[in-house]
């Protein structure tokens, strides 16, 4: 697969909310949650995040949009959020590289990357965990969900 990882804008506000759709289903089906942040951000949430100046990145297969992550940065601490990879293209590297290149992306005083998923969510586990994210702690979300926090420290 010919996948190209690059920045992505505003103007990229309607394809990532697609991908991110079609992404989060299979976590709404799991916990029966249909009303899970990322199925419910609004087109121009998504457009405010992506002109906030944060670090986001895309996945381009020419020129069809198949994967996006976005960041949040709160002084030396970087949140992973919304990675989402289209479902037919799942199991192909992408996410990995999306997960990989935000974390390149941290600006200089990011100390740690973190990201939190929900506890049932083994695949996603096992992904954060082989790309040497740690466990830190659970919490309950707020539509109730027990989520865990991984961590990765910046060198
Ligand atoms: C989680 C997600 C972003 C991973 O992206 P992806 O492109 O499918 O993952 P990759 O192909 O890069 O996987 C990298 C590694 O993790 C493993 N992996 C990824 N998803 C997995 C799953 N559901 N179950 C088991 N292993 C999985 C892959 O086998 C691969 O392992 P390897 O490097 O040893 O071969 C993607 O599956 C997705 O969009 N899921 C739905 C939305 C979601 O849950 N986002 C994360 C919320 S915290």
């Amino acid at each position: 697969m010919n996948v190209h990882i690059g920045p992505i804008t505003p103007e990229h506000a309607g394809e990532v909310m697609t991908v991110q759709r079609a992404a989060y289903l299979g976590e709404a089906r799991r916990y029966g949650a249909w009303d899970l942040p990322p199925l419910v951000e609004t087109l121009q949430e998504i457009k405010n995040h992506l002109g906030d100046g944060t670090p986001a990145l895309g996945a381009f297969q020419g020129a069809r949009l198949i994967g996006s992550v976005r960041s949040r940065i709160d002084g030396d601490r970087m949140e992973v959020a919304r990675l989402s990879v289209a479902p037919d293209v799942q199991g192909g590297g992408v996410g990995r590289r999306l997960l990989d290149g935000i974390s390149t992306l941290a600006p200089e005083q990011v100390r740690v990357v973190w990201l939190f998923t929900g506890v049932e969510s083994d695949g996603n586990l096992r992904f954060y965990e082989s790309a040497g994210f740690v466990r830190t702690h659970e919490h309950d979300d707020a539509v109730g969900i027990r989520c865990v926090t991984l961590e990765q420290k910046v060198i």
